[in-house]
């Protein structure tokens, strides 16, 4: 079931692409499907910048030109999933340990579409662990600080990422002020990156539900989020 409303979010991304540009592609079985979908339209885009080996592969083996990021000037669409996301569209991401690369092509990206199936929303995020990138000899230190900040680190056994750092998982954090514990977390020393995306969340999320995609859009800073349904 999970399975079918990850593909029709990840397929209703397809509209966002326009042709002649580069893509951000990010990482997870949701965007397995988009890039599926983008394979359709191979020939009308210029290529992609990937979050993960493993997307990049499956770009390649559809024939889809990857590209380094430094040689890209302008991303104008980033499309990735998450592990939750609120109605903020702030997310928690990282659940494939690809958070880095994520991050920072969601930085460069004019438009970051999130694509999710409807158990990815919460109301306040928090409910899986939080993962958090760290250089391996900094391990230790960084969990102790954690623990300061009031979570429960558990380290994520047998992974290394594509950066050659270890993952952290953080359970228990109070997430009602997600940009602060952002920072919070950005700042400690050995600490890559942390997969709390709520400084830059996701402008556009395309939630896969039973009766069709839902689109939350964001709007401004102050005003609702307009939400409806699109006929993907
Ligand atoms: C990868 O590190 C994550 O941020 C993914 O975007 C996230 O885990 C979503 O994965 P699924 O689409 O497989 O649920």
């Amino acid at each position: 079931m999970h399975d079918e409303l990850k593909k029709k979010a990840g397929w209703a991304a397809l509209k966002y692409v326009t042709s002649g540009t580069i893509i951000g592609v990010g990482t997870g079985s949701t965007i397995s499907y988009f890039i599926d979908a983008l394979a359709s339209m191979k020939h009308e885009i210029i290529g992609a910048v990937s979050s993960s080996e493993t997307s990049s592969a499956r770009l390649q083996a559809y024939g889809i030109p990857v590209m380094d990021l430094n040689d890209v000037n302008i991303l104008s669409l980033y499309v990735d999933g998450a592990d939750e996301i609120n109605k903020q569209l702030q997310m928690i991401k990282g659940g494939g340990a690809a958070l880095t690369r994520e991050k920072i092509i969601a930085a460069v990206s004019d438009c970051f579409v999130c694509v999710v199936d409807s158990s990815k929303q919460v109301d306040t995020l928090g409910r899986v662990p939080l993962p958090v990138e760290v250089i391996p000899m900094a391990r230790a230190y960084v969990a102790r600080q954690l623990i300061r900040l009031g979570g429960r680190p558990e380290y994520r056994q047998n992974v290394v990422t594509d950066n050659g750092n270890i993952i952290l998982d953080v359970y228990h954090l109070n997430m009602s002020h997600p940009i602060q514990l952002e920072k919070s977390i950005n700042a400690l020393t050995g600490v890559v990156t942390v997969g709390l995306f709520a400084h830059r969340g996701a402008d556009v999320a395309l939630i896969g539900r039973a009766q069709g995609v839902q689109v939350i859009t964001k709007t401004t800073q102050n005003s609702d989020n307009i939400i409806f349904y699109s006929d993907a």
